[in-house]
């Protein structure tokens, strides 16, 4: 029998759903699951009060995260050679970065013994910007000595310029239903039940040990959806980030007051990028896109590894998964 670990942290639920998805198929194949839901000391509070929100800029973006609590005492138990055959890593974006648990975890010795030497699928459901988040999830599990074979995205498909709106509703209220005619924020449910062939795919491909050559076993299912206009304005924000994160250390650490001058001045920052950066961005992007072309295809296609973003294997037509 074939054993899986699954590593998640999610406040609203949105993860969980598309964990539980794509974990039923394993469970209905007979693979023995572990669940790890991860819990930061004290948890990050949801819905989020205002500057809590922004407090948690600086530490993740700079991957110095909140610990964790010990994990689960079964797992603590392991012998230090306990077979996981795979570890699937379920995370959200902050900041551009991966969320401070799963940092956390990845940096912490259990992280590493658990990941040692096994193949690690990543999945991870946010707004619409995982790109950089992804760089760092990458190095992350090669440092903690997992070999990365497969990556799977989930995002909130509405036009963006809603998800300004809807997504930070939704973290300071906890509510994400459609209102002022806009739509709800978040993976949609027809995206969240089609997590469920990767499910199918894993239990197929542990079935024939498709896990231990490394190669990626979720090709062919449109694993992720990579958007060319995101991937110069990520590199950009992420630049911008790691400036300002720096900024916000210099003057306090996470929770002290004496950061909020700068926390302020960063969210007069992050709004104007919103309102004028990002839309000037985007025309530029599309006047200099002939310019542009190769240098944003490369990058599209270092995104789509591993897993690539073709539809070879499914059997619905993408658009109804
Ligand atoms: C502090 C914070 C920062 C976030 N930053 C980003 C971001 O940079 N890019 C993005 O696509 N989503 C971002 N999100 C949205 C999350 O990735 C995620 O979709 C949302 O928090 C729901 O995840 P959950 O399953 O933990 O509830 C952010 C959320 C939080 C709480």
């Amino acid at each position: 029998m074939k054993n899986v670990l699954v590593v998640s942290y999610s406040q609203s639920g949105q993860l969980d759903d598309i964990v539980a998805a794509l974990s039923r198929p394993l469970a209905e194949a007979g693979i023995n699951l572990h669940r790890e839901a991860l819990r930061p000391a004290p948890d990050f509070p949801f819905p989020w009060p205002f500057f809590a929100f922004l407090d948690a800029f600086p530490e993740s973006v700079r991957l110095d995260p909140r610990p964790n609590q010990p994990l689960s005492p079964s797992l603590q138990s392991l012998p230090v050679d306990a077979n996981f055959d795979l570890v699937i890593l379920a995370w959200s974006v902050w900041y551009l970065s991966p969320a401070q648990p799963m940092t956390a975890f990845l940096q912490s010795a259990e992280g590493k013994r658990l990941l040692g030497g096994r193949p690690v699928v990543s999945v991870v459901a946010c707004r619409n910007m995982w790109l950089s988040a992804f760089d760092t999830i990458k190095t992350l599990v090669a440092e903690a000595g997992g070999r990365l074979t497969d990556h799977v995205a989930f995002t909130d498909e509405s036009h963006a310029l809603a998800t300004f709106i809807t997504t930070p509703r939704w973290m300071f209220t906890g509510r994400r239903d459609s209102f002022l005619g806009l739509p709800p924020a978040g993976v949609d449910a027809r995206q969240t039940a089609g997590a469920a062939r990767f499910g199918v795919a894993l239990a197929e491909a542990l079935s024939r040990d498709g896990e231990k050559p490394g190669q990626p076993m979720l090709s062919g299912l449109r694993a992720v959806k990579v958007a060319p206009h995101l991937v110069l304005s990520e590199r950009a924000g992420r630049r911008a980030f790691q400036v300002w994160s720096g900024l916000i250390r210099a003057c306090g650490r996470a929770g002290q007051w004496r950061r909020i001058p700068a926390l302020a001045l960063f969210l007069i920052y992050l709004v104007l990028l919103i309102v004028t950066i990002v839309p000037l961005n985007l025309i530029l992007q599309r006047l200099t896109a002939p310019l542009l072309a190769r240098r944003v295809a490369a990058l599209v296609s270092h995104y789509e590894q591993p897993s690539g973003a073709g539809s070879a294997r499914m059997t619905v037509p993408p658009d109804c998964s």
